[in-house]
């Protein structure tokens, strides 16, 4: 028995640098006895293909809401409910502005309106903007209703920079959703 044994989690791949991360993350998560399935957006494709994503999880990953196979049975609808978990890692500045402000105009902000699991989401931006009041805002925002914020950390940024937005590291959030699951 491991920590997040029965539990299935929807991995949502936004687009930021730590990216590449997200497929430790997958890995990490059925390590800890989870299932899991990927839905990406449009430019989470720049960073990392779907296809890493698809033999990690061992499952077919979502990369658009226009997939009319899919879409033939409201795939949407029905990979919303099967999560127990929705994880959002990286979350872009981009990604936290639009589920705060309750978009649901592409695959993964469709999914985290349409799903009745907590979510989780894992901050990933350059130092500012991270500091920037309206992202400040909008963590706030889905903080006050009820979604957890994982991180970030401080340190060393891909931009060159220091400072706090860095995305925490996979085994972290592991342990934030074993903590929240328990
Ligand atoms: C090389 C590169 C790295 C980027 N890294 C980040 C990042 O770490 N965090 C972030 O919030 N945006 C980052 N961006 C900007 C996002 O890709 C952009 O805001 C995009 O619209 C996010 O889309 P999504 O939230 O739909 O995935 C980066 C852009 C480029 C070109």
């Amino acid at each position: 028995m491991t920590a997040l044994s029965g539990h299935r989690i929807l991995l949502c791949v936004t687009g930021g640098i730590a990216a590449y991360k997200a497929a430790d993350l997958v890995r990490r998560l059925r390590d800890a006895g989870a299932e899991v399935r990927v839905a990406m957006t449009e430019n989470a494709q720049h960073f990392v293909g779907a296809t890493t994503f698809q033999a990690l999880s061992g499952q077919p990953v979502r990369t658009s809401l226009w997939d009319e196979q899919a879409e033939a049975a409201m795939g949407h609808i029905e990979l919303a409910r099967w999560a127990s978990a929705v994880v959002v890692a990286p979350a872009t500045a981009n990604t936290i502005a639009r589920l705060a402000h309750g978009f649901a105009d592409d695959l993964v902000t469709t999914l985290c309106l349409a799903t009745e699991a907590p979510i989780a989401v894992a901050p990933a931006m350059n130092r500012v903007m991270w500091a920037n009041a309206a992202t400040q805002a909008n963590v706030a925002t889905l903080r006050d209703r009820g979604v957890l914020i994982i991180g970030p950390d401080a340190g060393d940024q891909a931009c060159g920079e220091i400072g706090e937005g860095r995305m925490v590291e996979p085994m972290a959030i592991v342990r934030a959703l074993s903590g929240a699951a328990a």
